[in-house]
């Protein structure tokens, strides 16, 4: 039996986040320059898209690029947006052929008019898609995100459409950049590091993580397997005891 086959399909997280790391210590790993690990890591990014399509999950948000990351050396910066632009050029066909719909997350104003434009191009045309949202986050960071929510709220508080006293956390939601999708149920980190890097700080207060050592260009589909059984080997409480969840996926399964 396959790894893929293990995987219970009516119980697949409906949203997979990944923090794509580990890229520049591939390369340097082989004695070559870090943009070699970003090009690899493309082919991952294929490899796991793809997957996610075939298993039927609705959501997969992937962190390529932090707000944080435009400190990077220039050269680096440089050849990822470089990259970003020539891999949404030609992924777009796949993307349709897949029916694949892309989003995209961040303070995009920052990132070159080149990947701008065929961004919008890339989401417009993907646009009537109804399989998998794809969304990429770019030049994204979570302070950022949630700043700039505050920020239209305390506007539209101003100018008297919204009254503060019925601020709940919907409203909040409805603020944030990722107000259309639900929140991940897995959060999967490449590369050894265990941290969250300024990703989705809100939306990932209930999310399960999956922490691997492999580097990203590595982290092929089999290792996405991989952390989706380790994902249905869990128990998700939110507060509860065991006890009651138990009791609760008991009752809905109907046996009772
Ligand atoms: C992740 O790999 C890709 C981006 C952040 C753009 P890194 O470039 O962070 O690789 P490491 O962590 O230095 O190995
Ligand atoms: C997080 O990785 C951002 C992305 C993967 C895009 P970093 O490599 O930038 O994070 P730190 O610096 O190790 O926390
Ligand atoms: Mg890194």
């Amino acid at each position: 039996m396959s790894l893929k086959d293990k995987i219970n399909l009516q119980q697949l997280p409906l949203h997979i986040a990944v923090i794509m790391d580990g890229n520049g210590r591939w390369a340097k790993e082989r004695g070559q320059d870090r943009l070699f690990g970003h090009y690899h890591g493309v082919e991952s990014v294929r490899e796991i898209v793809e997957g996610c399509a075939e298993l039927g999950v609705g959501y997969l948000t992937l962190y390529a690029f932090s707000t944080e990351n435009w400190d990077r050396p220039e050269y680096e910066v440089t050849g990822l947006m470089e990259l970003l632009v020539e891999t949404i050029k030609k992924e777009v066909v796949t993307l349709n052929k897949n029916n694949i719909r892309l989003h995209v997350i961040g303070d995009v104003k920052k990132l070159p008019e080149s990947a701008r434009g065929e961004l919008d191009e890339a989401i417009a045309q993907t646009s009537k898609n109804t399989g998998l949202n794809l969304i990429m986050a770019l030049s994204y960071s979570s302070r950022w995100e949630i700043t700039e929510a505050i920020k239209k709220m305390a506007e539209e508080v101003k100018s008297g459409l919204l009254d503060p006293a019925s601020i709940d956390q919907q409203t909040l939601h409805r603020y944030l950049c990722t107000s259309q999708f639900p929140d991940p149920e897995l959060m999967i980190r490449t590369s050894g590091e265990y941290r969250i890097s300024n990703f989705l700080l809100y939306q990932l207060a209930y999310t399960e993580l999956y922490f691997t050592n492999v580097r990203w260009p590595d982290f092929r589909k089999e290792k996405l397997f991989e952390a989706i059984l380790d994902f249905q080997g869990r128990e998700r409480r939110f507060g509860k005891t065991s006890e009651q969840v138990k009791q609760e996926n008991h009752l809905e399964s109907g046996s009772v």
